[in-house]
This record gives C-alpha cells, sequence and structure tokens, in this order.
C-alpha cells in the first residue's frame, strides 16, 4: 500500500519570505514536489494520528500537488486530511481550518500574487498548527533536511476525487472534502455586523471587489453579493483561473490599474477593493483615494473598536519594520502596544499567540488580526466596509479626518525588479559597511539621524533575526529602507521604501512622489543604484 522511494536531494529547497516559491517547471522534476514534502513531515514530530490541512489558491499545478501531497500524508502517517474542495482554500481561510479543526498543521499551495500557468510560478507553504506560517526553526530544518533527504514515502493508490464534499478513505487514511468558503464566512459574520453593512448597501452605497481571476472569486460573491446584498456584478474577475488570466494577480496600483480608474472616475463607485493570488492581500480605494497598506492599517487600527469582533479594543499593533510609522501614532493615541517586526507574516504569530497584537499589517499590502494567523484580504474589505457602515462618511473623509489627527505618513515603494542576484547583494553589502559612518552627515539636505541593519529580538520566544533591512533615518521623522524581496522567483528585487512624517494639514494634498523627491534621490546617493544595476528607475513603485 505504502512504498519507499529513493532520492537524491535539491539543493535549491530554501523557504523564502513565504514558502518555497519557483517556476512549474521548476517544481515539475522528478521527485521535487515529493522532496520537499517529505522534508517537511521529517522536520514535524508528533503528527501520527493527527490531522492535516491541504488547499492552494487554484494555480496551474494545484491539483496535482494536491494528489501527491495526500498520498504521502497517508504514507508518513496522518490520521486524517481536510482539503478544500477542488483542492481550494484562500491562504486565511486555510488558517481559520486549522485553527477551527485544531489540525496538527496545513499545506498551503501558492505563490500568492505571482503569475500562474505552466512556465510561471508554483509554491508550498507549511502552516502550524496555530493557523500561521511555519517560524524560521522549522524553515531552516526543512531546508537542512531537503539537503540529506535520500527517500520518500507515498501511498500507491489511485487519485482522491477532490470535487466532491464528504468523507472518503485514502489508503486507510480519512479525507475529508470540505467546503472551501463556509468555514470562513461563518468565521467573517463573528467579526462583522452584517446587518450594518447591508444596511449601508441598501442605502446605495455601492462597491466594486476585484478577485483578479484567483481564489477570493468565490468567498468574495458569497459573502459581499448573497449575505450582504451587494448587487450582483459588484464582484468582478471572480471566476477562478489557473494562470489568472494571464494576469499577476497583484492588488497593487500597476496590475489593478483598472479598478483605480474606476475609483478616480466620478461616476465610479464608492468603494473600491482587490485582493491577490491566494487571497491575503488587499488593495483599498475609496472614491477619490488610493489608501496605502500603511495607512490602512493605521485607520483600520484607530476605528477596529467599531466592529463587533473587536468592540472590547486592541491590545497592541504590530507591523513589519518597512511598513510606516503611521500606525505607530494611532498605538501611542491608544496607549497600546506597538511592535516592528521584520518583513514576512510569520513573524507575527508570536505576538498574536501571545494576545500582545491585536492587528497586524504590512505595506505589503497585508493587514489582519488575531482572527486567523494568516493575512486577510476580504478581512480587511470587510473591516473597512464595517466602519464606513457605522460612520456614514466616505473612505476619503475617513483618510481627511485621520491625517488631521496623526498627520500623514507620504509613502512610496520603488522596486528594482529582476535585477542581478550578485550586483544587488553588493549593493546591500556596500551599503551595510557604510553605516557606522552615516549618522551626522547629510545627503540631499538632509541629516542622517541614525542608520543601521536592522535585527529583531523576538520579545516572546526571544529569538533573534538579523540583517531584516537597512534603516536611514533622517533628522525630523523621515526615512529610506533597502532590503532584498524574499519573494522572488527570478534575479533579485531591490526594495527601497520612502518615507516622509508630515503633521501640517495644510501640506496633506501634496502628490505623493513630489513629496518624498528629495529622498527618493537621497536613496539613490545612498546606495547607488545606477552604478550597481544600470537602472535609472525603478520597475514598480507603489
Ligand atoms: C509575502 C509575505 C509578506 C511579505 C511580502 C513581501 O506576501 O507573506 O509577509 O511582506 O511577501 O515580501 P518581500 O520579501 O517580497 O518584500
Ligand atoms: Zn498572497
Amino acid at each position: 500500500m505504502f512504498k519507499t522511494v529513493p532520492t537524491t536531494p535539491f539543493d535549491d529547497q530554501k523557504p523564502g519570505t513565504s514558502g518555497l516559491r519557483k517556476k512549474v517547471p521548476e517544481f515539475q522534476q522528478k521527485n521535487y514536489v515529493e522532496n520537499f514534502i517529505q522534508s517537511v513531515f521529517d522536520s514535524l514530530e508528533g503528527f501520527k494520528g493527527k490531522t492535516l490541512v491541504i488547499g492552494g489558491d487554484g494555480r496551474y499545478y494545484n491539483r496535482e500537488v494536491v494528489q501527491i501531497a495526500l498520498k504521502m500524508a497517508a504514507a508518513n502517517g496522518f490520521g486524517k486530511v481536510l482539503v478544500g474542495q477542488g483542492g481550494i482554500l484562500s491562504t486565511p481561510a486555510a488558517s481559520n481550518v486549522i485553527r477551527k479543526y485544531k489540525a496538527f498543521g496545513g499545506l498551503v499551495l501558492s505563490a500568492s500574487h505571482n503569475p500562474g500557468g505552466p512556465t510561471e510560478d508554483f509554491g508550498i507553504k507549511y502552516n502550524i498548527g496555530n493557523g500561521g506560517p511555519a517560524p524560521e526553526k522549522i524553515t531552516e530544518a526543512i531546508f537542512a533536511r531537503s539537503k540529506t533527504i535520500t527517500q520518500y514515502v507515498i501511498a500507491e493508490a489511485p487519485d482522491v476525487d477532490i470535487d466532491t464534499i464528504g468523507t472518503q478513505k485514502l489508503a486507510g487514511m480519512d479525507v475529508e472534502i470540505l467546503d472551501p468558503v463556509a468555514d470562513y464566512a461563518a468565521l467573517m459574520e463573528e467579526l462583522f455586523d452584517f446587518d450594518a453593512i447591508r444596511a449601508l448597501i441598501k442605502s446605495g452605497f455601492t462597491l466594486r471587489f476585484d478577485s483578479m481571476h484567483a481564489v477570493t472569486g468565490p468567498y468574495g460573491k458569497e459573502i459581499l453579493e448573497h449575505r450582504l446584498g451587494a448587487p450582483e456584478g459588484t464582484c468582478v474577475n471572480f471566476v477562478p483561473l489557473p494562470d489568472f488570466g494571464g494576469h499577476h494577480p497583484d492588488p497593487n496600483l500597476v496590475y489593478a490599474k483598472d479598478l483605480y480608474d474606476l475609483l478616480m472616475s466620478p461616476d465610479g463607485p464608492d468603494f473600491g477593493a482587490a485582493s491577490d493570488g491566494d487571497g491575503d492581500r488587499n488593495l483599498i480605494i475609496g472614491k477619490g483615494i488610493f489608501i496605502t497598506p500603511s495607512d490602512s492599517l493605521a485607520m483600520l487600527a484607530a476605528n477596529a473598536h467599531l466592529a463587533p469582533g473587536y468592540k472590547a479594543g486592541l491590545k497592541g499593533i504590530a507591523r513589519s519594520m518597512p511598513t510606516s510609522g503611521a500606525a505607530d501614532r494611532v498605538a501611542e493615541k491608544l496607549k497600546i502596544g506597538m511592535y516592528e517586526t521584520p518583513t514576512g507574516w510569520k513573524f507575527f504569530g508570536n505576538l498574536l499567540d501571545a494576545g500582545m497584537a491585536t492587528i497586524c499589517g504590512e505595506e505589503s499590502a497585508g493587514t489582519g488580526s488575531n482572527h486567523v494567523r494568516e493575512k486577510d484580504g476580504l478581512w480587511a474589505v470587510l473591516l473597512w466596509l464595517n466602519i464606513l457602515a457605522v460612520r456614514r462618511v466616505s473612505a476619503i473623509e475617513i483618510a481627511k479626518e485621520h491625517w488631521a489627527t496623526y498627520g500623514r505618513n507620504y509613502y512610496s515603494r520603488h522596486d528594482y525588479e529582476g535585477v542581478d542576484t550578485a550586483a544587488a547583494n553588493t549593493l546591500i553589502d556596500d551599503l551595510r559597511a557604510r553605516l557606522p559612518k552615516l549618522p551626522g552627515t547629510s545627503v540631499q539636505g538632509l541629516t542622517i539621524e541614525t542608520a543601521d541593519d536592522f535585527a529583531y529580538h523576538d520579545p516572546v520566544d526571544k529569538s533573534v533575526s538579523k540583517h531584516q533591512g537597512i534603516r536611514v533615518l533622517f533628522e525630523g521623522g523621515s526615512r529610506v529602507v533597502f532590503r532584498l524581496s524574499g519573494t522572488g522567483t527570478s534575479g533579485a528585487t531591490i526594495r527601497v521604501y520612502v518615507e516622509r512624517y508630515e503633521p501640517d494639514p495644510k501640506r496633506h494634498d501634496l502628490e505623493t512622489q513630489s513629496a518624498l523627491a528629495d529622498l527618493i534621490r537621497a536613496a539613490e546617493d545612498l546606495a547607488g543604484i545606477k552604478v550597481h544595476t544600470g537602472r535609472d528607475k525603478p520597475s514598480v513603485i507603489t
């Protein structure tokens, strides 16, 4: 019933910011998927007879990998596997299923916002029993194991019918196929005032939710149109496709430009939102205003008590280091803890588990709370809608009032994608070497106050994560941050994060890039991006 298959290691199965991500043809190499999954199982202890969750964002190769994972779970001794129907579970829904059914852990199949298709991206991520991405200790063990693996075990059995809800047997193991939406929708109903949102929509408030042909299609349809009464047509691009219709399922101003243009036009809807490939990211655009993810975190935190799930108030806020400091000012006012973590949702897990933070967010369009242990795109949309439904003002009014109260953090990220990896590393190394000499010097008329290579000391498990990005802080609260992306699949991506704090309400209506122009020039002067990479402008500005 089970067979042991000899194999040889691959040397490139190192999980990045969010699991192992590679092009599909790399995953299709003989034993590549099997080696990685076996390395995951070999790095875990005590799962015999326990439950595993498997689901993915439906991209190309999802169904094949679900079958392999199921057969390997059976051979490795799991007692039961919960699978989203069709192999589908959005990342936050997978996190919820792991928590709700007290599973041992889960395999989440996704490459998030990266394109899908036969020559595009695929990914496998392991989540632990709290529903969140495995911490570095585990991902490092997986990588170490992947370099020494000599065999894997797999059930010799026909494929499981993953399209029919209900329980089946696979080589003695139970396999239960679940409705991927039901548990998630029920959780959202607990957190948010659906009656208030329904009344808002009934009063004529219009919205558009763009699923970018990715996993949130069925979730958006069920929740926004069926349960909240938004008219048909509110959800667009809601049919999930294995190649996302040939687009990048990345909800930013480049790949969701149509939505942005619509919200900027006088006859567009009142509110627009989009989510990414696996449903954990969000894009929020009010009529006439794009809300940056960093601002969205701050505004949601300031208003969260208006939603039933957060009416007791927040215990703390956490943000990744490159995320703007807007939320810090909210935490200060609410007199609650504020935590600054490295990029990667996994760093929030301990703070959420320890009850130190309730809401978390990242500049990379991720926002979420202690309801699951992943960021959650639709959750952010629903919290915005709940706030709008209670306050009965527009998103732009919420933003303006927020800035008037707390000041505005102008913020932008400049990405240099597909850069030669060696050149990108040299740029960072050179900058790091110069850090000690920077404080007290000036660049573009700005005086550098401090400069460091961010290291995180986890207050819960006391682990230390070094080299998490280079920060240059200027007098007056402006800063630039440089780091290399940990999620790319070809070459390197240099991210430059630029931020200026502006307390004066008379200066809250500037165009972002011009408000940041001197800092952008300072970033170039500091890092020598042109010299190192040959690029004279970023590939993406968000
Ligand atoms: C994924 C992770 C996030 C992270 C983002 C950007 O979406 O889940 O936590 O912020 O990638 O990471 P990167 O390393 O590419 O900047
Ligand atoms: Zn994602």
